[in-house]
C-alpha cells in the first residue's frame, strides 16, 4: 500500500516514452491460448496487470516468461479451463480468457469479477454473444461456466459497443464453425490490434476497424510474434500532464491519430500540439481554458482520460461540463479531487467544474488506475504537498510513473506505508 508524495509547482518539460498498451497486451496474452506453441509479444509494459495475466495463464497450464519489454507464452496441448476468483477480482480483464477457453477447450469456468470502483460493468453482452454462438452458459457459486463442444458462427448484435464483449466474442468466433458477424462492435485501436494478431495467427477477420466484424472460423491457429500497439491512454495522460503543468513534453511513441478528440480538446484549452517523427509534442503557456468533454466509445473522447480532464478543468479559466457516458460510477474520483479544493458538482451523467486559480495539496486516495493518475496530475498543480494513497492502482497501468515524472522535472517520490493502525 505505497503512496506517492507530490510537491506541486513544477512545470514538466522533456521527453517521455510510451510502451505497449495495457488494454491491448492483456487481450493478446489471452488470445495466445487459441494456438498451441510459443507466442511472443514485444513492447510489453512492465506493469502489475501483465504480471496478473501471466499468473492467470500459468494456472491454465502455460509457461510464461517475462523478458525486458517482452513476454513469451508457451501454450500446451491440454489446457486447464478455470480462472480463479483470487486473480479475476484483482484484475477484471482476466475474463478475456473466457472466449479463447470455450473455443479451444469446449469449456471455461471463469470467476465473476464483481463490481469495481468505476461501475457495475455487466457481462451480459459477453454471455448473450456466447449463447448465440451455441454455448451453454450458467452462473454457479460465483463462477461463469460456459460449455460448447464446438461453437458455431452466428449473427451477434451488441446493445453497446463494449470493448470486452467484442474481444471475447472475436476470440471465440475465430475457431467456431462457420461465419460470425459482430454488429455494433467496438472500434478501439486495441480491437484493431487484437484483430491483426488473430489474422497473423491464421484467422479470417474482415471489417477490421469498423463496427461490423465478420469472422470466418478456421480449424486451427498458429502462434506468432507480435508487437503491442502503443498505449494511447498513457500517451494522453502525458499530454494532459504537459497542459495542466503549463509544460512542454515530447511523447515518444504516442500515436496522435488514436487521440484525435482528446488532443483537439487540449488545443481548445490553449495547448500547442505538434506531430513529430515518432510521437507528438504538447506545449502549454498560461492558464488552460475550460473545455467541455463528452465521453463516448472510440473514436469519441475516451472515458479513461475523463478523470484527467476533470483535473485539468479544476484549474482552468472558466466553467466546463464533463459528461460521462461509459462508466456511471466514475464520479467517485470527484470526492478526492474536492479534497484538493476542486469545485465540481455532479448530477447523473454530468459534472460541472468551476475552475480555480490553484488547488491545495492534501492526502487523497486512488480508487482506480486512471483516477490515481489524475490525482497525481492535480497534485502537480496544487499548492504544497499531495499524498496519493493506494498507488498499487497506478502500478496496474503506468510503467515507471514516478521515475518518468521525476525525469520531466516533477518533485514526486514513492513512500512505503507501514501497516495502518486499526484506529
Ligand atoms: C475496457 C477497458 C477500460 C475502458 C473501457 C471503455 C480493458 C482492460 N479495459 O473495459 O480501460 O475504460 O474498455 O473504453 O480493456 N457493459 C455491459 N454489459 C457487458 C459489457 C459491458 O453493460 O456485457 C457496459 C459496461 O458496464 C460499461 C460499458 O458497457 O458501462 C462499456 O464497457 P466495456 O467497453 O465492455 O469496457 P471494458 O471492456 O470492461
Amino acid at each position: 500500500m505505497d503512496r506517492f508524495v507530490v510537491v506541486g509547482g513544477a512545470r514538466l518539460a522533456g521527453e517521455v516514452s510510451v510502451t505497449g498498451a495495457k488494454n491491448s497486451v492483456l487481450k493478446l496474452m489471452a488470445a495466445s491460448l487459441l494456438a498451441e506453441g510459443t507466442t511472443r509479444l514485444t513492447a510489453v509494459p512492465d506493469i502489475l496487470d501483465v504480471a496478473i495475466m501471466s499468473e492467470v495463464l500459468r494456472r491454465l497450464g502455460c509457461t510464461v516468461e517475462r523478458g525486458p519489454g517482452s513476454v513469451t507464452i508457451d501454450v500446451p496441448t491440454e489446457l486447464s479451463h478455470e480462472a480463479d476468483y483470487d486473480l479475476v477480482r484483482r484484475m477484471r480483464a482476466s475474463i478475456a480468457v473466457l472466449g479463447p477457453l470455450v473455443a479451444r477447450c469446449g469449456q471455461a469456468k471463469v470467476a465473476l469479477p464483481g463490481g469495481d470502483a468505476i461501475g457495475s460493468r455487466g457481462l451480459d453482452f459477453h454471455i448473450a454473444g456466447l449463447v448465440k454462438l451455441g454455448a451453454h452458459v450458467e452462473s454457479e457459486h460465483g463462477y461463469l461456466i460456459a460449455t460448447a463442444p464446438r461453437l458455431t458462427g452466428a449473427q451477434v448484435w451488441l446493445d453497446f459497443p463494449s470493448v470486452g464483449a467484442t474481444e471475447n466474442l472475436l476470440m471465440a468466433a475465430v475457431l467456431a464453425k462457420g461465419t460470425t458477424t459482430i454488429d455494433n462492435a467496438a472500434r478501439e485501436p486495441d480491437i484493431v490490434d487484437l484483430c491483426q494478431f488473430l489474422v497473423a495467427m491464421g484467422a479470417s477477420v474482415e471489417g477490421i476497424g469498423t463496427s461490423t466484424l465478420v469472422v470466418e472460423g478456421v480449424e486451427r491457429l498458429s502462434p506468432v510474434e507480435h508487437r503491442t500497439l502503443p498505449d494511447r491512454i498513457v500517451a494522453g495522460t502525458w499530454a494532459m500532464a504537459a497542459t495542466i503543468t503549463r509544460g512542454d513534453i515530447y511523447v515518444r511513441g504516442g500515436r496522435a491519430e488514436h487521440l484525435e478528440i482528446a488532443l483537439d480538446k487540449l488545443t481548445m484549452a490553449g495547448a500547442l500540439v505538434e506531430p513529430g517523427p515518432d510521437g507528438f509534442r504538447v506545449r502549454m503557456e498560461g492558464r488552460p481554458k475550460a473545455v467541455d468533454v463528452v465521453t463516448l466509445p472510440y473514436p469519441g473522447f475516451p472515458t479513461d482520460l475523463q478523470p484527467m480532464v476533470l483535473a485539468l478543468n479544476s484549474v482552468a479559466d472558466g466553467t466546463a461540463m464533463v459528461t460521462e457516458n461509459v462508466f456511471e460510477a466514475r464520479w467517485m474520483f470527484v470526492n478526492e479531487l474536492a479534497r484538493l479544493g476542486a469545485d465540481v458538482r455532479t448530477d447523473g451523467h454530468h459534472a460541472v467544474v468551476r475552475g480555480r486559480e490553484v488547488l491545495s495539496g492534501a492526502p487523497v486516495k486512488a480508487h482506480d488506475i486512471r483516477a490515481g493518475a489524475a490525482l497525481v496530475l492535480a497534485g502537480l498543480v496544487a499548492d504544497g504537498v499531495t499524498e496519493v494513497a493506494d498507488v498499487h492502482h497506478i502500478d496496474r497501468g503506468y510503467e515507471g510513473f514516478v521515475d518518468k515524472l521525476v525525469a520531466l522535472g516533477a518533485d514526486v517520490r514513492r513512500e512505503q506505508v507501514e501497516d495502518e493502525q486499526p484506529f
